[in-house]
């Protein structure tokens, strides 16, 4: 017998939330785009086996990369569609072998603003207030959109999943509309953070009301400006958490890629206490950047956390969960080769999209 080290809640322990759905554990597969699905968004084969591959090597709980509610959303080819009835059946598909395979089952749902691309959603981009090749959108669009996003969880409810995610981070459209830089709107949509919010809120209200009381809804945040998230304050995310929580969310996801450091604006504080302290207890709180052992997921839980996802940790491990157990267990870190990914259930369009991310695939691979 190996004895685990000494954390309030272990990884390892089953994740129940106030919706009634149980995970195996605590380890989530954050979502992740891997540019696999038919040019009409329709679930292909290769997504199917990557993420069945992460359910059998046992993450409690598998999110599917960002899917697009409607067409004009599309940000990339490749992109995992939920924006018509014709993409129900692969979902289903999805849903089904993730349960078969023990794991809970969550289909993340986004519309990318000003970063669609044009090329391949055939649509002008729109967004807060026009910048970068995208128009301002009208109120019309806005109501347009928050109908996709309801209808978008009734399919993904349809298809038999566990619940679904609301993409609110890594500046796409709900980061766009928060920004306090890129949102100059002096509208109902603009201006104040309860205007920057809403239509956020709008969606989250729109579907909590679209799908059964047990069915999971959950939102992703960037709690501070990072990355493709900008014009983004750690207080005005704290709030606008707290008012999804009102609006009947049942979990908040905060994406920080480095969840070893404290925040930006307060050096002395970490995310996970101040969105802990902020949300109401039955309100879980799901964190993921940078875990690649079993002390830092624990560490984030003891923090407050109930669920750790892992990204590309769990590219390279595909047991990641399994592995943890033995407590000699090294999880492999990049830089790794595309033989080395296709070795971990990576299809070759998926290996070769990891080149995109910096220090990731080995240059010396061939
Ligand atoms: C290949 C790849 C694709 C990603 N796609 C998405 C996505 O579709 N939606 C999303 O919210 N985050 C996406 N992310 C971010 C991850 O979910 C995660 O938050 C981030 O990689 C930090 O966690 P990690 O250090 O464990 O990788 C992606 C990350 C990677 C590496």
């Amino acid at each position: 017998m190996t004895s685990t080290p000494a954390s309030p809640v272990s990884i390892l322990e089953p994740l129940v939330l106030r919706t009634g759905l149980r995970a195996a554990n605590r380890v989530v597969l954050a979502p992740m785009t891997n540019k696999q699905s038919h040019d009409d968004g329709t679930l292909a084969d290769e997504e199917l086996a990557w993420l069945c591959s992460r359910a059998e090597g046992g993450f409690g709980t598998v999110m599917t990369c960002a899917a697009h509610v409607a067409k004009d959303g599309q940000g990339w080819a490749g992109e995992l569609g939920i924006f018509d009835d014709r993409h129900i059946a692969g979902l289903r598909r999805l849903a089904d072998a993730l349960r078969e395979r023990g794991a809970a089952s969550i289909v993340q749902i986004f519309h990318g603003g000003m970063r669609a691309d044009p090329e391949v959603s055939g649509a002008v981009p729109w967004t807060a207030s026009a910048a970068e090749g995208a128009r301002t959108a009208t109120s019309d669009d806005l109501e347009v959109v928050i109908e996709r996003f309801a209808a978008a969880a009734g399919r993904a409810e349809q298809a038999g999943f566990d619940g679904l995610e609301i993409h609110g981070a890594h500046g796409y459209l709900f980061t766009q509309f928060l920004s306090a830089t890129g949102n100059q709107r002096d509208d109902a949509w603009g201006g104040p953070l309860e205007h920057r919010a809403r239509l956020l809120r709008e969606v989250a209200r729109a579907i909590r009301a679209r799908v059964r009381a047990d069915f999971t809804v959950g939102v992703r945040l960037s709690p501070e400006d990072f990355g493709n998230a900008r014009g983004i304050d750690l207080d005005e995310s704290i709030q606008v958490a707290r008012w999804l929580a009102d609006d009947g969310l049942d979990f908040v996801h905060v994406s920080l890629w480095r969840s070893n450091l404290n925040t930006a604006k307060y050096p002395d504080r970490h995310a996970v206490d101040l969105f802990r302290a902020a949300l109401p207890r039955d309100v879980a709180l799901f964190a993921a950047g940078g875990v690649w052992t079993r002390a830092e997921a624990e560490a984030l839980l003891a923090r407050g956390a109930d669920a750790v996802a892992l990204g590309r940790s769990a590219i390279i491990n595909r047991d990641w969960p399994e592995r943890i157990a033995d407590p000699e267990w090294v999880a492999t870190r990049p830089p790794v080769s595309i033989a080395e990914l296709r070795a971990a259930g990576l299809s070759p369009a998926f290996a070769e999209y990891m080149r995109a991310w910096k220090n990731f695939v080995r240059d010396d691979d061939a």
